[in-house]
């Protein structure tokens, strides 16, 4: 929906970028530009930048950038609407909406709110006479009522009615209660049932707080038939591959690392065994959303799962995707229990703590997956193990590194480790071999490396882009500079997104507002991303004939292209007459 420029205006005026940013990223100044740790990938130095003049923040490292509305919609996982209205709540300013969009947002609220009703029933439930038996069950598999509390486990009674009946009580109608999920509809006569019966429940709580849906956990696998675990469906506030169970307590922990496990029931023993830094995913395979998720709060992630096959595979599905957002991985895998859950139980704290200390990198996790793949006793497959294993550790940065595995490859093998040091050399030189390939094509090409990261953005005229570019950053620092660019339309600019931004700013500028990028409204995020990264890169002093150099490029470019699409025309049109037998 479109809000009035107006109002966006006022908003971002109100919410220094500076401010909401600095509420969630420690920040230093540096010149005119505030620095600190990126939220959206893990690293040590900062890269992520924030322009309070010009509005917009920036990565160097991973190239998120825009607008404040962009950082709360991004921070937050918050839709643009919600972004905005976070942000007026923030500064208690009024939302201008339509019809449309508040009746959505109230629909979600409501939804909050039955939810966290139906979490109170059902906790009140487990203490009820009806719940005598789940309770002795929970307790029975170990969880104290602290954790009971902490985790606001309840009870769902064997009863058709029973959460229905106490949400109607509340007020909540049967749309509302058919939106929540929480119930089925019977096909004969539309009536509403209770959709979790007889089930110990596990409220799923976002990283804001809601209860946003339901784990519920058959009782001492009672019914062989029924699912051991049924889950809230998808609804307007639950979405099972975006969320994980227990980041809304894991994410205050201090421990400095994230644990993944398969259960609920896992997690929360970890968390009683003071690994408060445990999460679950909500009975779905990892998502690069949950990753995305995991990485706004570590860097480091260890992945334990079940110890058969299942959890095997799904562990080496997991790890590419947890690399791919930059976080270090670390495998875990369960020995002597079938899950962390049993193990604890078992062996207790400091045994699992011995476990964690000695789990194994991505390295020795890959090594051993092909170890398992050969027969060593067969000599084929010994050369494949020793050739497969030496291209991976010859992919190591350090020479340290490379000796220690290369060591225990050999033992392994049971060959020298002369012999396994020749394979890792020769297997480095095909790398470096490759690279150096690699980086030629590169340095072919530097053009290329000037296009923009996201395809979607790909410059069609590099050097009318190139100027485009720098007179975007320009008229930013000087804003009277467009002036003296009067012929400068979007339609002259060859980058359409370019375009775009410079006939924003400029209709801002003559209508006497500030030039702010940070107030541009109708961009994508990844437009914004994209704007915010050409402003903060763009940092060279002001210089009013580079200025004029650059407009000239810009209009040439175009004429160039308009001369030669015009003479392409012409082409097409004689040839049309050629062949049709025209003559003049
Ligand atoms: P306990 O048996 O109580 O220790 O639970 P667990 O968490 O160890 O369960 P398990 O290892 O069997 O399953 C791991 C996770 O997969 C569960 O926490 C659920 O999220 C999910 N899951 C297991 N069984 C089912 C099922 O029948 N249906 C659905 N939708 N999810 C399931
Ligand atoms: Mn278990």
């Amino acid at each position: 929906m479109a809000f009035p420029p107006a109002f966006i205006d006022e908003l971002v005026a109100r919410n220094p970028i500076e401010d909401v940013v600095g509420q969630y990223v420690s920040l230093k100044r540096s010149g005119s530009n505030l620095f600190g740790l990126c939220p959206f990938h893990g690293e040590k130095t900062a890269s992520f930048s924030v322009s309070p003049d010009k509005g917009i923040y920036y990565c160097f490292g991973c190239h998120k950038g825009g607008s404040v509305i962009n950082f709360m919609m991004e921070i937050e996982n918050l839709s643009y609407p919600d972004a905005i209205r976070s942000l007026a709540k923030r500064v208690g300013m009024e939302v201008p909406e339509d019809e449309q969009y508040q009746s959505r947002y109230h629909q979600q609220e409501r939804l909050w709110a039955l939810h966290k009703e139906a979490a109170r029933y059902f906790h009140s439930q487990l203490y009820a006479p009806v719940g005598a038996e789940a309770l002795k069950y929970a307790m029975g598999r170990g969880m104290p009522k602290s954790t009971l509390t902490t985790f606001g486990i309840g009870y769902a009674p064997d009863d058709w009615t029973g959460m229905v009946d106490a949400m109607r009580k509340k007020g909540y109608t049967d749309q509302e209660l058919k939106d929540s999920g929480l119930v089925t509809v019977s096909q004969k006569n539309g009536r509403l049932f209770d959709r979790f019966r007889d089930r110990l429940m596990f409220p799923i709580i976002d990283v804001r707080g809601n209860v946003i849906g339901f784990g519920g956990r058959i009782m001492n696998n009672k019914d062989k038939e029924a699912a051991k675990y049924l889950n809230s469906p998808e609804t307007l506030i639950f979405n099972k591959r975006k969320n994980l169970f227990a980041l809304n307590l894991a994410k205050k922990s201090k421990l400095g690392y994230l644990i993944l496990v398969e259960g609920y029931m896992d997690a929360i023993a970890l968390h009683q065994y003071g690994f408060d830094c445990a999460v679950a995913s909500l009975g779905t395979a990892l998502t690069e959303d949950g990753t995305n998720l995991l990485s706004k709060y570590t860097e480091q992630v260890v992945l334990i799962y079940d110890g058969d096959e299942a959890g095997q595979n799904a562990t080496k599905r997991a790890i590419p995707i947890l690399e791919k957002a930059g976080l270090q991985v670390k495998i875990l895998r369960m020995r002597d229990a079938k899950d962390p859950d049993e193990f604890l139980k078992k062996f207790g704290a400091d045994k699992f703590k011995l476990l964690l200390e000695e789990s194994s990198n991505r390295v020795e996790y890959q090594l051993n997956a092909i170890y398992k793949k050969y027969d060593l006793q067969n000599d084929e497959d010994k050369v494949k193990y020793l050739q497969e294993s030496a291209n991976l550790i010859s992919g190591l940065s350090s020479a340290v590194q490379r000796e220690v595995y290369g060591n225990r490859v050999a033992d392994a093998a049971k060959i020298s480790y002369e012999a396994m040091k020749l394979e890792i050399e020769k297997a480095l030189k095909r790398r470096l071999y490759q690279q150096k390939k690699k980086q030629e094509k590169i340095d072919l090409a530097p053009a290329q490396n000037l296009q923009p990261k996201t395809r979607s953005f790909h410059y069609k005229n590099m050097k009318s882009a190139m100027a485009e570019e720098t007179v975007l950053a320009m008229v930013l620092k000087q804003p009277a500079l467009f002036d003296q660019a009067e012929n400068l339309t979007a339609e002259i600019f060859s980058a359409p997104i370019l375009g775009r931004a410079y006939e924003q700013l400029k209709n801002r500028y003559t209508m006497g507002l500030e030039v702010q990028p940070g107030a541009l409204t109708d961009f994508t995020s990844e437009e914004m991303a994209h704007i915010a990264g050409i402003m903060q890169r763009h940092t060279g002093p002001l210089n009013e004939e580079a200025f004029r150099d650059c407009v000239h490029t810009i209009c040439a470019e175009h004429q160039a292209e308009s001369v030669s699409s015009d003479n392409d025309l012409l082409m097409f049109q004689s040839k049309l007459k050629e062949r049709k037998g025209f003559k003049g």
